[in-house]
């Protein structure tokens, strides 16, 4: 791994990466921009990143009995690249995930929706797979990213959940109890999120929203 390290494909494949997470991002934050102009309302709380590192990339490799290579990270890694979209109600996350899904530019790999069937622990979340495109010097390349898309309470849960999963050792009946534990506060957290969001609904059902502006500019079809 050293030497595939310190190689120039390796650092040429994560800076596409890393290319790959900036358009991402700038994406999620352009649709956030324009649903705050036309409802006055922000879909996204806020946007997380982070790039696999190096030890991650070759634990996850190995693991699966796959090539440490930099070809073997780019077919078979999707989550090098990695966003996560915090929303502050459940129905923002199929908002913003059908709007940034309808560009055209952007290719749907998979889609695995943990919301409406939840992991067995309780872990909910939108998992989306996408190629992005990206103008290399080789010329136009398609890069993977992962993108989670949760509500505050699911980060809440998920953050917690994880921290906890470090604590191995544990006594089995204590860790079975613990793991019920966690389910129940999954459950809480859902609960939390669909009444925040029935009051969120009402609130909206009394607010009179502003026309959708006229656009000003030519609309590009390709
Ligand atoms: P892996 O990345 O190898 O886990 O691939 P996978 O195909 O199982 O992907 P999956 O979509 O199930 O999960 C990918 C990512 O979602 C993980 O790396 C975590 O960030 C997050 N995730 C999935 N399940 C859980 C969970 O039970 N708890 C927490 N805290 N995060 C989870
Ligand atoms: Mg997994």
């Amino acid at each position: 791994m050293e030497r595939l390290i310190e190689s120039e494909e390796f650092k040429h494949l994560m800076s596409l990466y890393q290319c790959a997470i900036m358009e991402v991002e700038t994406k999620f934050n352009v649709l956030n921009t324009q649903f705050t102009v036309n409802s006055s309302y922000n879909p996204i709380d806020s946007i997380k990143r982070r790039l696999k590192s190096p030890e991650s990339i070759q634990e996850k490799l190995v693991r699966r009995g796959l090539p440490v290579s930099a070809a073997s990270i780019r077919d078979n890694l999707s989550d090098v690249a990695g966003i996560r979209i915090l929303c502050p109600f459940e129905e923002d996350i199929y908002a913003v995930a059908d709007t940034f899904l309808s560009q055209d530019d952007i290719t749907l790999v998979e889609k695995k929706d943990y919301i409406k069937r939840p992991k067995s622990n309780g872990y909910r979340s939108l998992h989306l797979i996408v190629e992005v495109p990206i103008f290399a010097p080789e010329g136009k390349v398609l890069v993977r990213v992962e993108i989670q898309l949760r509500t505050i309470a699911m980060e809440l849960w998920a953050e917690l959940e994880h921290r906890l999963r470090y604590k191995q050792d544990l006594d089995p009946a204590l860790a079975e109890s613990l793991s019920e534990e966690l389910r129940a506060c999954a459950d809480s957290c859902a609960e939390l999120d669909l009444r925040m969001g029935n009051a969120h609904r009402k609130i909206d059902a009394c607010r009179t929203f502003a026309a959708t502006p006229t656009c000003m500019f030519p609309r590009i079809r390709s």
